[in-house]
């Protein structure tokens, strides 16, 4: 039996003889449901789990008290509609951080690597007429070299991925870990020091964004989405950036301009990009500019896509959602003190 398979017939099912109570209502497709489908199953509806795909502005039933969202990432709710009704909102913290650090790995790697172009020669049955040559498909290095002792890995937002992503690099042997993050938080240099020593690095540092981009050999993109930080990955920013430099966003495709990108790209001004995440998304057709660029290497928002960490995300949906029906205390609810 193959490791899929297995983890696969680690999907338990229950057979339970008598009608327990709560109704269920389940959307029978694996895709996301429609917009009527669920407003028309909301009314006398207690609970919901959604998913990312499912956007949550006004939701009618007065009987509503949990929206649970299989997910970290929650700018697809509406806090203040969903506070002013007095909703609870539960997310999944923590249980995906090391398959989105692990996926943002594999970015850097594949868009540093030419792995975009090498898969698809491959797949389009050309290796036959490609001839190894000393520096074709060659790239900028991931990890430091005798005569290349220097890697600076930059951060847009230091949380928990970020950080584990950062402990992942260290083997490559980075030397240095700039971030930027909200610029209203003060750095802790405490943290930082420590985090620098744990790892061995010559610094951690909280810099300016433009300290950032210009400094950075890889940038990794993993702050939250919503309106502040849209396209905070734009044109000015791009172009500060080093020529042989990696862009990696496995957070929200909103964050970064698309068609600055494409143009950074095609133009020069960076090396590659690994994107786990577009704006616009599932839209990414092979018209789209940044699909079109042979070093922006793409992936339909899997970061957290491991069998064990959805099955931990799909467990932590369920424990909110029933957490807060019956009024106990949430695994992990969004913090809607400040909304
Ligand atoms: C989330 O849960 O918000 C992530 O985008 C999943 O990869």
């Amino acid at each position: 039996m193959s490791v899929a398979s297995h983890l696969h017939s680690e999907r338990f099912k229950v057979v339970v003889c008598r009608n327990l109570g709560p109704d269920l209502v389940i959307w029978p497709e694996d895709r996301a449901c429609e917009r009527s489908w669920l407003m028309e199953n909301i009314p006398g509806a207690t609970g919901v789990i959604v998913m990312l795909t499912d956007k949550v502005r006004s939701l009618s039933g007065p009987s509503l008290k949990v929206v649970s969202t299989m997910s970290v990432g929650y700018e697809h709710i509406d806090l203040k509609a969903v506070a002013q009704r007095g909703l609870k909102v539960g997310y999944t913290p923590d249980v995906l951080t090391d398959a989105v650090a692990d996926l943002s790995v594999m970015l850097a790697l594949m868009a540093g690597r030419n792995g975009g172009v090498g898969v698809d020669l491959v797949q389009k049955g050309q290796w036959p007429n490609f001839s190894w040559a000393p520096f074709s498909l060659c790239g900028p290095q991931l990890s430091t070299t005798a005569a290349s002792p220097t890697r600076k890995i930059g951060f847009l937002g230091f949380g928990r991925i970020a950080q584990v992503t950062l402990a992942r690099l260290v083997p490559f042997g980075i030397t240095h870990c700039l971030y930027s993050s909200n610029p209203s938080s003060p750095p802790n240099h405490a943290r930082d020091a420590a985090l620098a020593k744990q790892h061995n690095l010559q610094a951690v540092s909280k810099v300016d964004i433009d300290e950032l981009s210009r400094e950075s050999d890889v940038l990794f993109i993993l702050a939250p989405g919503g309106s502040d930080t849209y396209h905070v990955v734009d044109e000015r920013l791009l172009r500060k950036m080093k020529r042989t430099s990696i862009l990696v966003n496995a957070s929200r495709g909103t964050l970064v301009d698309s068609d600055a990108l494409a143009k950074a790209l095609r133009e020069g001004w960076i090396w590659g990009a690994g994107l786990d995440v577009v704006e616009g998304e599932p839209n990414v057709a092979i018209d789209h500019p940044l699909v079109k660029e042979p070093r922006c290497v793409i992936v339909p928002h899997v970061a957290s896509a491991t069998l064990e960490t959805r099955r931990e995300m799909a467990t932590r949906a369920a424990q909110n959602l029933i957490a807060a029906i019956l009024g106990g205390e949430m695994p992990a609810q969004v913090n809607m003190a400040n909304v």
